[in-house]
C-alpha cells in the first residue's frame, strides 16, 4: 500500500473515531478499496505460505482417520515432533517462554500430572486435595506477596483464586472490581487508568466488560508517570494499574506513589505481577534489593501472579489475588435457578485441569523458599552479565533500569533487523514498539553455562552483520516497518488476524 508519508502523517493523527470511519470509506471507494483488499489478499496468503513451511507434514489428516492410529505410531511422532521443536528453548535461545526446563524438574511436573490428569476442582468432593492444593497456592502466594491469608479480618485479609494464566487473572480482577464499583458506588460505565507498557489483558478485559481503557504515556525510563495516571483518574475510574514488572521494558511502575493516590481516591490499585512476582519476591535475599510492590503498601487491593512463569509450574495457572473478601466475592459467578442444579464458579472456566493445580503445588513445594532464592539469583546474576554485554555495544541502548527483562533500542541501526540476524543466529527474541525495540526476558534456561556469552556474541555479530548489508525482504524487520506505515489501526488489526487466519488454515 502505497500511502505518501505527508497523508500518512495526516491521518495517523485523527481522532480514532474520525480514522476508523475514514477507514470503511476509503475500504468501499472503487479503486482505493480493491487496491487494499488486493493487498490485504496477498499478504494473508504470504502469512499461510510461511506458518505452511514449517508445519510439520507427519500424521496429517484433512479429517479425522476413520480407524484409530496405534499408540506406538503416535507416541513415536510426537516424540519426534518434540525432540525436533525442544533444542532452541531447552538450549535457552528462546526470551521468556520456559522459565525452568530442567529436565529431572520437568519429569517429577509430568509424574504428579499423570496422577491428577481426570482431576476437576469442579467436583471438590470427588478429588478434595486438589481443592485443598488451590487454597494452599492461594495462602503461599498471599504470604510472598506481603499479605496474610489466615488473618481474622474481613477486609484485610489477601485472599484469591487460581486460573489459567495471567490474561484471565486480570481479566477476573477487571472483573471483581467493575462488579464491585456497580454495587458499592453506583458505576455503570467506569474505567480503567493503566500505563500504555501495561499488558493487552486489560485492554482484553476493558472490551469484554464494557468498561473504558484509559492508556497513559510513559517515562523515557518506560515507568509509568505519576502525574499522568493521577491526571486520568476521574469519579469513574475504578481502578489504576501498574506493572511489577512491565513486559515491553522489565521495569518496576512506581507502585508505592500511584497505590497511595488510588487510596486516597477510594479506588482499587492492582499490581499486575503475572511476569515479575516471583522473582522480586525472592530479589532482595538474593542479593538485588527491589522497591515495595506488593500488599505491604496499604493501596495495593489486588494482585495478578503467574505460577507458570517464575512460579516453575507447567503452563496454564496463576494467582490472582484480593486484599478483602468482597472484592474476591465480585469475581464470583453464580446461577441459583439453572435447571442443571446449583451451579457456581470461581472464574470464568467451568471445569479445570486438576493436573495443573496439583502440578503447581507441586512445583511450589518441591523447590521451597530456598529454592527460589537461589533461582532468582541464578537469574538475576546471569542477566546482570548479559546487560553488561548489551552495554558494551556501542550502537545499542538500553531502556530504562532493568533487572532480568532486558529491552535495547539504537538510534543508528534497525533494531528489528537486529531481532532478525538473532533469528537466523537461532535467537527467538522478542520485537517492542513504540519505541522500536527488542528484548529479552532471561530465564532459568539462560543461566545454563555459556549461554549469556554466546548470546553476547551473536548479538556483537548480528548489530556487525546489519550494518554491513542491505534489508531483507522478510523477517520480522518488514513486518514492523509495514504495521508502523499503515495509517489506521483496523488495518493493523485485520493484518494481525489475517496471521491467526493462517495458523488455523494452512
Ligand atoms: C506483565 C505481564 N502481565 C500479563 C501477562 C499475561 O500472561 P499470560 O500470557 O499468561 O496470559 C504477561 C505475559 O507475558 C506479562 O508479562
Amino acid at each position: 500500500m502505497d500511502i505518501p508519508n505527508a497523508a500518512q502523517a495526516v491521518l495517523s493523527r485523527l481522532p480514532k473515531g474520525v480514522a476508523r470511519r475514514l477507514e470503511v470509506v476509503l475500504d468501499k471507494l472503487p479503486i482505493v478499496g480493491d487496491m487494499v483488499r488486493a493487498e490485504k489478499k496477498k499478504l494473508a496468503e504470504s502469512m499461510r505460505e510461511s506458518v505452511r513451511k514449517h508445519r510439520p507434514t507427519e500424521l496429517k489428516f484433512d479429517a479425522l482417520p476413520r480407524e484409530g492410529l496405534s499408540q506406538e505410531l503416535i507416541l513415536e511422532t510426537l516424540r519426534t515432533f518434540s525432540t525436533r521443536e525442544s533444542p532452541m528453548w531447552r538450549e535457552g535461545r528462546v526470551s521468556g517462554g520456559v522459565y525452568h526446563g530442567d529436565e529431572q524438574h520437568l519429569r517429577f511436573l509430568n509424574e504428579v500430572y499423570a496422577l491428577y490428569s481426570q482431576a476437576n476442582p469442579l467436583h471438590a468432593d470427588v478429588w478434595p486435595s486438589v481443592a485443598r492444593f488451590e487454597a494452599d497456592l492461594v495462602a503461599f502466594t498471599a504470604k510472598l506477596m506481603g499479605g496474610d491469608a489466615h488473618l481474622d479480618d474481613d477486609e484485610q485479609v489477601v485472599c484469591g483464586t487460581l486460573s489459567s494464566g495471567g490474561t484471565e487473572s486480570i481479566m477476573l480482577a477487571m472483573k471483581a472490581y467493575r462488579d464491585h464499583a456497580q454495587a458499592t458506588r453506583g458505576i455503570k460505565h467506569g474505567n480503567i487508568v493503566a500505563p500504555v507498557s501495561a499488558h493487552p489483558a486489560f485492554d482484553k478485559a476493558a472490551h469484554t466488560m464494557g468498561v473504558e481503557m484509559r492508556r497513559v504515556p510513559v517515562d523515557g525510563d518506560g515507568r509509568a508517570n505519576v502525574a499522568a495516571m493521577k491526571a486520568a483518574v476521574d469519579g469513574s475510574t475504578l481502578v489504576m494499574v501498574g506493572s511489577a514488572v512491565s513486559f515491553p521494558h522489565g521495569v518496576i511502575d512506581p507502585i508505592e506513589e500511584l497505590s497511595a493516590f488510588a487510596r486516597s481516591k477510594g479506588i482499587g490499585f492492582h499490581t499486575d505481577a503475572c511476569l515479575g512476582g516471583f522473582i522480586l519476591a525472592f530479589a532482595a535475599e538474593a542479593g538485588f534489593p527491589v522497591p515495595k510492590f506488593d500488599f505491604s503498601l496499604p493501596g495495593v487491593t489486588s494482585m495478578s501472579n503467574d505460577t507458570h512463569k517464575f512460579g516453575y509450574a507447567a503452563k496454564g495457572s496463576s494467582v490472582v489475588l484480593y486484599r478483602g473478601r468482597a472484592l474476591r466475592r465480585s469475581q464470583y459467578f453464580t446461577t441459583p435457578e439453572w435447571t442443571g442444579g446449583l451451579y457456581v464458579t470461581p472464574g470464568f472456566a467451568g471445569s479445570r485441569p486438576g493436573a495443573l493445580i496439583a502440578s503447581a503445588w507441586a512445583a511450589m513445594v518441591s523447590l521451597g523458599h530456598d529454592g527460589y532464592v537461589k533461582h532468582t539469583r541464578a537469574v538475576l546474576e546471569t542477566a546482570r552479565e548479559i546487560r553488561k554485554a548489551i552495554e558494551a555495544i556501542p550502537q545499542l541502548r538500553i531502556i530504562g533500569d532493568p533487572l532480568w527483562v532486558i529491552a535495547f533500542q539504537s538510534d543508528v541501526v534497525d533494531v528489528y533487523r537486529v531481532l532478525d540476524e538473532m533469528a537466523k543466529r537461532g535467537w527467538s527474541l522478542n520485537g517492542l514498539q513504540h519505541p522500536s525495540a527488542v528484548h529479552l526476558c532471561v530465564t532459568l534456561r539462560h543461566t545454563q553455562p555459556g549461554v549469556a556469552q554466546q548470546f553476547a556474541a551473536d548479538l556483537r555479530a548480528a548489530v556487525e552483520a546489519v550494518r554491513d548489508t542491505p534489508p531483507a525482504k522478510d523477517g520480522m524487520a518488514p513486518v514492523y516497518g509495514l504495521a508502523s506505515s499503515l495509517p489506521f489501526k483496523g488495518m493493523v488489526s485485520d493484518m494481525l488476524c489475517s496471521y491467526v487466519d493462517a495458523l488455523y488454515d494452512a
